[in-house]
């Protein structure tokens, strides 16, 4: 992919009515349930992210046969639990985290080999924590040292179910598990340490596995089948997110997003931000493929320092760079703790967005598990985002209340998760060009 940069600026005002891609976590685990399952099922409101479409080309690449008749839609021609194919070389899941965790599971079950590679970030990124609970059922899977991808996952194995307790809440690894127990003789029985989101048990209720689930805990059996069904995706929260918070710190603005996703294990951030003294109404509450969404009318309004409630974490977690950013143009201090997952994500996000907020002029001091963050105001100035979509937003909504422009280094990854954002964000308001890379 060619780097990129983003020249972002103060614009106007964010007013208008956005219509926000699809949920990246559905779109995923959308297509990995209808490849698998009985029958053809339609997949609307698909993200067409490069994350999700390099999932749906492994399926292809595994002998399933997926349509796109237009953008964001996907008919997926599921082969069964047992008719996925060998595909020759490596299965590349991109810059995707959900890609290659779900399908480690997944693969885990298979009669056949597979390798799963990825781009640098994915490849510098935590894999013992699905190795680990798969191998306990069975799961020959070799990584490279540090239990870093590649993931190399041996076919032919009798899988057994598990009784796992998750030392850390993630969302990824109970769904390994969930997925690799479709395959395993037994029942499988899942614990978290605090609920993460639900989308593969939902997902897997709505295909007609037998499921039981509740905040925190998932049972299920091996031996079923999966039965095609349609799936509409909802708008993404998290994309969703970095307008909560631009229109939120630009004075003026009045934007309505559409039909958002609004399942309480990702909306975390909606409630740090009304406690920060946000202005945000979710309207029009109703359901969208099982989930509740809602239009969310965000209106400017000064905020305030707040230490961020730890049981929100995991429910926003996603959300922190956008929230170091609303910390840093609040009044008073904006205190972070209990996150230190943020350090394995796409980036260390701790790290990446606290160093460029402090070459924007912010007072950010990082700790171990989250940061310190003093409000004040922002120059302009050179940052880079290191690759990682969230961050590089998160930036560009920091530059609409930066005094000077701010050159905001690669950037073409958004398009993991966000296709589209700067032509929607300019629309909206925003102050930002694309150039190309310097240096
Ligand atoms: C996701 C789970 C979360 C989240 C990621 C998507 C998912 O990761 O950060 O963007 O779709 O299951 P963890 O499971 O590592 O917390």
């Amino acid at each position: 992919m060619d780097r990129m940069d983003w020249l972002a600026g103060q614009g106007t005002p964010l007013q208008g009515e956005l219509d926000i891609p699809g949920d990246k976590s559905v779109s995923h685990r959308a297509v990995m349930l209808a490849a698998i399952a009985d029958g053809t099922s339609r997949v609307q409101g698909f993200l067409e992210g490069e994350d999700t479409r390099s999932t749906a080309a492994i399926f292809a690449r595994l002998g399933v046969r997926i349509e796109a008749p237009s953008a964001s839609i996907r008919v997926v021609h599921g082969v069964g639990l047992h008719g996925l194919r060998a595909a020759p070389g490596d299965l590349d899941c991109g810059n995707a985290g959900t890609g290659m965790r779900l399908l480690a599971g997944l693969l885990a079950g298979q009669s056949f080999d597979s390798v799963l590679v990825g781009d640098a970030s994915l490849s510098r990124r935590p894999m013992a924590r699905v190795i680990d609970p798969l191998r306990q059922m069975g799961a020959r899977i070799e990584a490279r040292e540090g239990g870093l991808p590649p993931l190399r996952i041996s076919g032919n194995n009798v899988l057994q179910g598990i009784d796992f307790k998750l030392p850390v809440a993630s969302a990824q690894v109970k769904s390994a598990v969930l997925l690799a127990s479709l395959y395993a003789t037994g029942e499988t029985r899942v614990l978290e340490p605090h609920p993460t989101r639900d989308y593969t048990e939902r997902m897997l209720s709505a295909f007609g596995w037998p499921i039981r689930f509740s905040p925190g805990e998932a049972h299920l059996a091996g031996g079923h089948r999966l039965r095609a069904t349609d799936v509409d995706v909802p708008a993404d929260f998290s994309s969703a997110a970095f307008f909560l918070v631009a229109a939120s710190l630009v004075p003026g603005s009045d934007l309505l997003l559409r039909r958002v996703g609004m399942n309480p294990r990702r909306t975390g951030l909606l409630e740090a931000l009304r406690l920060m003294g946000a202005d945000i109404q979710a309207l029009s509450p109703g359901e969208q493929g099982g989930e509740p969404v809602a239009d969310l009318r965000v209106r400017y309004s000064p905020l305030r320092g707040i230490s961020v409630p730890e049981h929100l974490v995991p429910d926003m977690i996603d959300e922190f760079p956008a929230l170091f950013v609303a910390a840093a143009l609040a009044e008073g201090r904006t205190v972070v703790r209990g996150a230190a997952e943020l350090r394995v994500k796409e980036s260390d996000r701790i790290a990446v967005t606290a160093a460029a907020l402090q070459a924007l002029g912010a007072s950010v001091l990082e700790t171990p598990d989250g940061a310190v963050i003093d409000g004040g105001p922002l120059h302009g100035g050179r940052v880079d985002s290191h690759g990682d979509h969230r961050v590089a937003m998160s930036l560009a909504i920091a530059a609409q209340r930066a005094s000077g422009e701010v050159r905001i280094g690669d950037c073409a990854n958004v398009a993991t998760s966000f296709p589209g954002f700067d032509t929607l964000a300019r629309g909206a308001g925003f102050g930002l060009r694309t150039a190309a890379a310097e240096g």
